[in-house]
């Protein structure tokens, strides 16, 4: 049986060294970070993360701010609220909430954030950064990812690593970070032919497509090492990963619960980079 990769443990953590350091920061300074979560709508899903956001900048001494916006703004409202945040002191980092309604352009609002308070590093300039290894922020659920697997002294170095998904959120940055660590990476996606064996190739298997139950035990190899990256609603209203997790844990040797995996992860992840956005715009 695996061993339980324990997201909470991992978060808690990541988030307590966070809020040591905001406090000495605290007293040398007399500044706190702060962060500015935009949520556009009312969407479910969107308002609990947003939520846990906002409970977690309290937890390691944050400001936080929600700008909590109708589903009927423009994007020139949306744009003018961004400009305003890239340019107020006490704000150091910002995060919208995704996904936004339909009429509105994600990518037009990502690219007008403040490379240097985009916390959730998805602005092109980011992203490039990443590519070549010379980065501020790493994005949050790719990095938490890393923060699991070292907490839990994975070796990444040699291994081969199979990445199902190819989003900008997670799937591409998640095989970046794996390649700078030497991983072996392949990426699978929807046109991938032999998924199961290329599956069946990885000591490490990130699955992060978004469709429930969609790894199989028979795709895992014995040994393997699964991180679960989906958050799925079942018919019932269950929360389930893309992996099969009763199949997966009888063959891997680590593997991550969903809930209770990544998830907690990638707020902790928000927190550290809002701490190095604060300190990158005090030059502490
Ligand atoms: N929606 C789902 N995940 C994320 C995230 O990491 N950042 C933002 N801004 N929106 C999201």
């Amino acid at each position: 049986m695996a061993i339980i990769i324990d997201g909470k443990t991992v978060s808690a953590s990541v988030k307590n060294s966070v809020a040591e350091e905001c406090r000495t920061l605290f007293e040398k300074t007399g500044k706190k970070p702060g962060l500015a979560v935009i949520i556009v709508g009312d969407d479910p899903a969107s308002r609990v993360y947003v939520n846990n956001k906002k409970k977690a900048c309290e937890l390691v001494g944050f400001v936080s701010r929600e700008y909590a916006l109708p589903a009927s703004t423009s994007q020139e409202e949306l744009s003018a609220l961004v400009k305003e945040l890239n340019s107020d002191r006490e704000i150091n980092g910002i995060l919208c909430q995704l996904p936004l309604p339909k009429h509105l352009d994600e990518k037009a609002v990502i690219e007008l954030i403040a490379p240097e308070k985009d916390v959730d590093a998805f602005h092109a300039s980011n992203v490039g950064k990443i590519m070549i290894g010379d980065f501020d922020f790493l994005p949050c659920t790719p990095a938490g990812v890393m923060e699991m697997l070292d907490y839990y002294n994975i070796e990444i170095a040699g291994k081969e690593c199979v990445v199902v998904g190819r989003s900008n959120i997670v799937g591409k940055p998640m095989s970046m970070l794996l390649l700078h660590r030497n991983g072996t990476v392949t990426i699978c996606h929807s046109k991938t032919k032999n998924l199961k064996e290329v599956c069946r190739r990885a000591d490490i298997l990130v699955a992060a497509v978004g469709i429930p139950k969609f790894v199989s035990g028979d795709m895992i190899k014995e040994g393997a090492v699964v991180i679960d990256v989906g958050i799925n609603r079942t018919a019932d209203g269950k929360l389930c990963g893309d992996v099969d997790f009763a199949e997966a844990e009888k063959v891997a040797s680590y593997i991550t619960p969903v809930p209770g995996g990544v998830g907690p992860m990638t707020i902790a992840v928000l927190m550290k980079n809002t701490l190095t956005a604060f300190k990158l715009q005090n030059l502490l």
